[in-house]
Formats: structure tokens, sequence, C-alpha cells
């Protein structure tokens, strides 16, 4: 199974769920390609891969800049290549694994779900299977922003993502490659 661990990350709460992953699929026995999109906007083969793993942070109720422009990059990139169809379909045996970590101040998981949907978009209308969705909360760092770390609606999330959400992180991660191990080669 050929797997791509995708993330964008302003703060470091991101990158430690990616990198959980990357854990839990090297102690299930599969290597992944880990990349950290704001430092590496290439192009990517997404097809090439048999399980996507992509997460951001939250900012204004989707991902951050980085991503969002690495999303219009693919997107075009498939289009040029003939990969959005009428109808999108189903590519056998790629899937994706879509998260992400936010602060969900004002109004809980609900300014997170456009951020999570929108990503899962882009390998969607390639025909690639969106197999599960993540939220994790995750502190804020600016100063001038922490005590939405106390006040929003998540109630506290000082520390968050914790040892606790890592350790869901990584067995979520072993549950969906026992799900999907069949279905790949
Ligand atoms: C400037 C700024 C804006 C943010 N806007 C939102 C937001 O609109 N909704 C939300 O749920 N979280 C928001 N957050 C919280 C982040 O999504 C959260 O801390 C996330 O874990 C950051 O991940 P990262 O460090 O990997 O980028 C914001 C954080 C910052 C610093």
């Amino acid at each position: 199974m050929k797997i791509l661990n995708i993330y964008s990350s302003l703060n470091g709460n991101t990158k430690k769920i990616a990198q959980e992953i990357e854990k839990a699929c090297k102690d299930n026995g599969y290597n992944t390609d880990s990349v950290n999109i704001s430092e590496s906007p290439d192009i990517i083969d997404l097809l090439s891969y048999d399980l996507c793993f992509m997460g951001s942070g939250i900012y204004t109720w989707l991902p951050g800049k980085k991503m969002m422009k690495w999303i219009e990059s693919q997107l075009e990139d498939a289009r040029v290549k003939g990969l959005i169809l009428p109808g999108s379909p189903r590519v056998p045996g790629k899937f994706v694994c879509v998260y992400a970590t936010f602060g969900g101040p004002h109004t809980g998981k609900a300014e997170a779900v456009p951020g999570v949907k929108y990503m899962g978009q882009l390998f969607d209308h390639m025909g690639i299977t969106i197999a599960d969705e993540w939220y994790i909360p995750g502190e804020f760092f600016p100063a001038n922003k922490k005590q939405l770390n106390i006040q929003g609606r998540l109630g506290n999330i000082e520390g968050r993502p914790n040892a606790h959400d890592l350790k869901t992180v990584y067995e979520k991660t072993a549950g969906l490659l026992l799900s999907l191990k069949n279905t790949i080669k």
C-alpha cells in the first residue's frame, strides 16, 4: 500500500498529527511519503498513491493559505491532465482521509467542517474516495488569542492536541489501514 501523508501547519499542531500518522503507518508495516505543503508545494501525482492523509489547521473556516494555494494548483493540474470527469467516477482502490486541527472558538466543529470538506473535494473530484474525516482540537498560539483557548465553544483546549488526541489518531490510523488492507493491493 503506497501512502502519502500531506499536511500544512502554521504553528505545529497539524504537524504533530501528521507525525503520529506516520508513526502508526510505520508500526503497521507501511512507509509513508510525508510532505509539509507549506515547505514543499510541488505538484504531487495523487493517483500514484493508494491512501492519502491530508490535514491542515483551520483559518477562518478554511485550510491555511498555503494549503489553499496548493489545492488550487493540484486542481488545475488534474484538469489539464483530464482527470476531472463528469460524475467523478471512482478509481478503485484509491482513498483519502482528511482531517483538520482547529480551535472552534466561536461555533465549535461547525467552523472546521467547511475546511475539511474543501480539502476532500480535491480528491473526490478525481474519483478518490473519502474514507474518513477527522476533527482534532488544536490550541491557539498567538498571545492575543490565548483567551480563545479557554472561552470558546470547545471549552478548555489548552495543550491540545494532547497525548490522548495523539493516541486516538494513532489508533484510528491503525483501524483505517486494517479496514482498507484487502481493498488495496
Ligand atoms: C490567526 C488564526 C486564526 C484562526 N482561525 C480559526 C478559525 O477560524 N476557526 C478555528 O476553528 N480555529 C482557528 N484557529 C485555530 C487553529 O486552527 C488551530 O490552532 C490549529 O490547530 C492550528 O494548526 P497548525 O498550527 O497546524 O496550523 C486560528 C488560529 C490562528 C493563529
